[in-house]
C-alpha cells in the first residue's frame, strides 16, 4: 500500500506545486512508482506535467462527486513511473458542492483507496486554502509535507496549519503524521533566508528537512515547457535539491 503524503500550505506561491511535480519525478526517477493527485483548482501540477485536458476528459473532480471511477481518470506523465489524475478549474464547484454531501470530509480517501495499492507514494498537490479540497486532502494522508517559503511573513499561517493538522488528527485522520518542513526558494545570499532557516529551525527543529530548496530559475521555467525538473534541467541546483530530497525521504521508510 502506498505512502500517501499531503503537500499543504494555505498560503499561495510558496512552492507546494513546484514540490508536488519534482519530489514526485525524483522519486520516479529513483524507481518508486509515483502518483500525483492535482487537488488545485489551478490545476498547475496537470499542466506542470505537460497533462492537457479537454472538454471532455474526465478530472478528480467528477471522482470526487462520484461521476467518474478513479482508474478511469489516471494519465500517464512523460516522467518515468510517474503518473497524475488530473485537476483543473471545476474542482473550484466542488468544494460547494460536496458540502451539503454526507461524509464530504472523506470523498478523496474512499477514491484513493482503490488506487494507491498500485503505488509506492501518492502526492496530493493541495490548494491555497484551508477549505474542504484540503481537509479532504489531509484525511486522506498518511503524513503532511509543509513547503515554507524563506521570505518575510513565512511562519505566518503556520500556526493556523498546524492548528488545523491537529483538528483532522483529532477527528477525521487519528494517523495523520507530519512528514516535515521543507524550506524553499532559499537563497544563501539573503539574510532574510537564514534568519527564516534559523527562526523554523529554533521551533520545529526536529520536523525540518535537512534538505533546503534553493531558489533555482530553472525551477521556475520548467512548468512553461510542461516537463519536471528532471526532464528539463537535470544538472540544475533545483533539480539536484529535489534528488535530494527525493533521497531522504526514501531513506526514512521503514
Ligand atoms: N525553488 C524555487 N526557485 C525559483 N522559483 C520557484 C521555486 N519554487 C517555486 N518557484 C516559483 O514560485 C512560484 C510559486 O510556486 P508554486 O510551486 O506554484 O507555489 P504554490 O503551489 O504553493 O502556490 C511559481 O512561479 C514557481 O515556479
Ligand atoms: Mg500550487
Amino acid at each position: 500500500m502506498g505512502k500517501i503524503i499531503a503537500i499543504a500550505n494555505q498560503k499561495g506561491g510558496v512552492g507546494k506545486t513546484t514540490t508536488a511535480i519534482n519530489l514526485s519525478s525524483a522519486l520516479g526517477f529513483a524507481g518508486a512508482k509515483v502518483l500525483v493527485v492535482d487537488m488545485d483548482p489551478q490545476g498547475n501540477a496537470t499542466s506542470g506535467l505537460g497533462v492537457t485536458l479537454a472538454d471532455n476528459d474526465v478530472s478528480i473532480y467528477e471522482v470526487l462527486i462520484g461521476r467518474a471511477d478513479a482508474k478511469s481518470t489516471i494519465r500517464p506523465t512523460n516522467v518515468e513511473n510517474l503518473d497524475i489524475i488530473p485537476g483543473n478549474i471545476n474542482l473550484s464547484a466542488a468544494e460547494v458542492e460536496l458540502v451539503t454531501e454526507m461524509s464530504r470530509e472523506t470523498k478523496l480517501k474512499k477514491v484513493l483507496r482503490g488506487v494507491c495499492d498500485e503505488y509506492n507514494f501518492v502526492m496530493i498537490d493541495c490548494p491555497p486554502s484551508l477549505g474542504l479540497l484540503t481537509v479532504n486532502s489531509l484525511t486522506a494522508a498518511d503524513s503532511v509535507l509543509i513547503p515554507l517559503q524563506c521570505e518575510y511573513y513565512a511562519m505566518e499561517g503556520l500556526g493556523q496549519l498546524l492548528n488545523t493538522i491537529s483538528l483532522i488528527k483529532d477527528s477525521l485522520n487519528v494517523d495523520l503524521q507530519l512528514e516535515g518542513i521543507l524550506l524553499t526558494m532559499f537563497d544563501p545570499r539573503n539574510n532574510l533566508s537564514k534568519e527564516v532557516q534559523k527562526q523554523v529551525e529554533e521551533y520545529l527543529a526536529e520536523s525540518i528537512f535537512d534538505t533546503v530548496i534553493p531558489r533555482n530559475v530553472r525551477l521556475s521555467e520548467a512548468p512553461s515547457f510542461g516537463q519536471s525538473i528532471i526532464e528539463y534541467d537535470i544538472k540544475s541546483k533545483g533539480a539536484a535539491s529535489y534528488i535530494e530530497l527525493a533521497k531522504e525521504m526514501l531513506a526514512r521508510l521503514p
